[in-house]
């Protein structure tokens, strides 16, 4: 009860500036700078990809793809998914300490992630970030990454929930699952209509279950999609314009990485920022990469800086 008033009270501010750059004065603004900043960027985009047309066309009409890492063509997944199945391995317990302790939402420890870089790492393929940035239309921020753990306990909660993500208007989430994921094993499922005009609520990210299947109803879509797969099927969603969730899980555990990627000047940046990693991880993290890698995990150091300096909400 108490931790529930002292979160509501500490999302305030977010949701106080959320409303002020909401107001149509600011929206207005910023809506013609994005897209302004859509053109100048269009001749710089890079080109199709063959090996990803699938995958990105799949985003592009219903806003998620599932595929694997082969399809997309990107070397040296395959060792980067052993490694993050032997850490959550590693961390059973810690997982299931914590569920038993009542958290809903349960992440690898950093100081786990920070064992193998490589993990990071992959989420900074040059041919990921050309995907991204063709998708976007604008210069890639990597938000990092997490190692995400669901127990099968059936409950609707945290990120079970319907809702969009808050960062940007357009966003990239590459998911990949650690073991086989059905039905019953906590499918990330998504609702394919952009921002949907839904029933009237208060907060226009979230929705409940009997107003998702409406909404698919009046669209005349059977059903959200469901993705489901074996282990390493890889999940591209986008985030941001579509309503999403984990299934709550019944049958089984699932353990999943989550890359994310927004523009690099995002519609929110108080909401971004938020997977642990601290700016100096980061940093070593990114070590000896490309200019570009760089720049598309440290995009926090080129936002205005009147932005800079509001500390990301809580997860
Ligand atoms: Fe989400």
């Amino acid at each position: 009860m108490y931790a529930r008033v002292a979160r509501r009270l500490s999302e305030m501010p977010y949701r106080l500036v959320a409303r002020a750059t909401a107001l149509p004065a600011v929206d207005g603004l910023r809506e013609r700078r994005y897209r302004a900043a859509l053109e100048r960027h269009h001749d710089h985009l890079p080109p199709a990809d063959d090996a990803q047309a699938v995958a990105f066309d799949a985003l592009s009409r219903h806003g998620v793809a599932t595929t694997d890492f082969d399809a997309l063509a990107i070397p040296g997944a395959a060792a980067v998914i052993a490694q993050a199945t032997a850490l959550v391995a590693d961390n059973l317990d810690h997982f299931r300490r914590s569920a038993a302790r009542g958290r809903d939402f349960l992440l690898l420890p950093t100081a786990e992630l920070m064992r193998r870089p490589d993990i990071y790492r992959l989420g900074l393929d040059p041919r990921l970030l050309d995907f991204v940035e063709r998708y976007l239309g604008l210069p890639v921020a990597y938000d990092g990454v997490t190692i995400q753990y669901t127990v099968a306990d059936g409950r609707e909660v945290a990120t079970r929930c319907w809702h969009r993500d808050r960062e940007d208007r357009r966003m990239v989430k590459i998911a990949v699952y650690l073991n086989d994921v059905d039905g019953d094993g906590g499918p990330f499922e998504l609702l394919p209509i952009p921002e949907p005009a839904g029933p009237k609520r208060a907060d226009p990210f979230l929705l409940d279950h009997d107003a998702v299947i409406a909404l698919a109803d009046d669209a005349g879509i059977a059903a959200p999609i469901s993705c489901e797969g074996p282990a390493g099927t890889v999940v591209l969603a986008d985030t941001g314009r579509f309503f999403h969730r984990g299934k709550p899980a019944t049958g089984r555990d699932r353990a999943a990485i989550f890359f994310s990627y927004f523009s690099s000047q995002p519609q929110r940046p108080f909401y971004c920022d938020r997977s642990g990693l601290t700016r100096a991880d980061v940093r070593s993290l990114v070590d000896g990469l490309s200019d570009r890698q760089r720049r598309a995990a440290l995009w926090h150091d080129r936002l205005p800086r009147r932005w800079r300096y509001i500390r990301p909400a809580a997860v």
